[in-house]
């Protein structure tokens, strides 16, 4: 008798807004040997685009709303009791806007990966395109992360690369920058799920190799 094949890792993905980079993340599990199941998409936003995206695809969702805690502290105490009964084996935020506790991060050390439209450690926080455009820089991007202490602070894994151009806006910016991400977070996923990158002590590990920059993508 054949023995069973090993299960594939289980993905939970948390979103609060449309859920585009979801959707990419959806599409690429559904292919053929993608090395990772989507068991789950949480938001802490009833009215999320993302909880949509994930109906269609038949995959399970759930919701706790953070208006209905009095602190940080009890909405992550609740996030994390769901996750914990959904036991997967990564997280990906995707577009998740709530800052998460140090307790909460620690308990998903290493299995916990971040999306941000920026080239980190350029541009931590919000409205990235607009103070890329106000800077003058040449050069925009998006980095994905693992989720540590430190906000948007987390070893990089990977990042990819747009031009800046004279007549950028931040809406023209967000655009190509998001059309990046939606290349970049499966190829990532597909990585981790893989076993291929790890959080170590001194950054990330390749196949067990540490990074010396993070992964590069690039438009030009
Ligand atoms: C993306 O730009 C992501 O980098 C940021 O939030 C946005 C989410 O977009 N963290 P979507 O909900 O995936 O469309």
């Amino acid at each position: 008798m054949k023995a069973d094949p090993s299960p594939l890792p289980k993905i939970v993905v948390l979103a609060s807004g449309s859920g585009t980079n979801l959707q990419a993340l959806i599409d690429a599990s559904r292919e053929r040997n993608f090395p990772g199941e989507i068991i789950a998409v949480g938001s802490n936003r009833p009215e999320a685009f993302a909880l949509e995206r994930a109906a269609q695809a038949n995959i399970d969702t759930f919701v706790i709303d953070h208006t209905k805690f009095g602190s940080r502290e009890e909405f992550d105490a609740a996030l994390l009791a769901e996750l914990h009964r959904k036991n997967p084996d990564v997280i990906v935020l995707a577009g998740f806007m709530r800052i998460l506790t140090p307790d909460f991060v620690r308990a998903f050390r290493g299995r916990m990966l971040n999306i941000h439209p920026s080239l980190l450690p350029a541009y931590t926080g919000l409205n990235t395109h607009q103070r890329v455009l106000e800077a003058g820089d040449k050069v925009h991007g998006v980095s994905i992360h693992f989720v540590t202490e430190e906000l948007d602070g987390g070893p990089v894994i990977a990042q990819a690369e747009i031009a800046v151009n004279d007549n950028d806006t931040p809406e023209s910016l967000a655009e190509r920058v998001l059309q990046q991400e939606h290349t970049l977070y499966p190829i990532v996923l597909r990585w981790f799920c893989e076993g291929r990158i790890q959080l170590a002590a001194g950054g990330v590990q390749f196949d067990g190799e540490l990074l010396p920059n993070p992964m590069r993508l690039s438009d030009n």
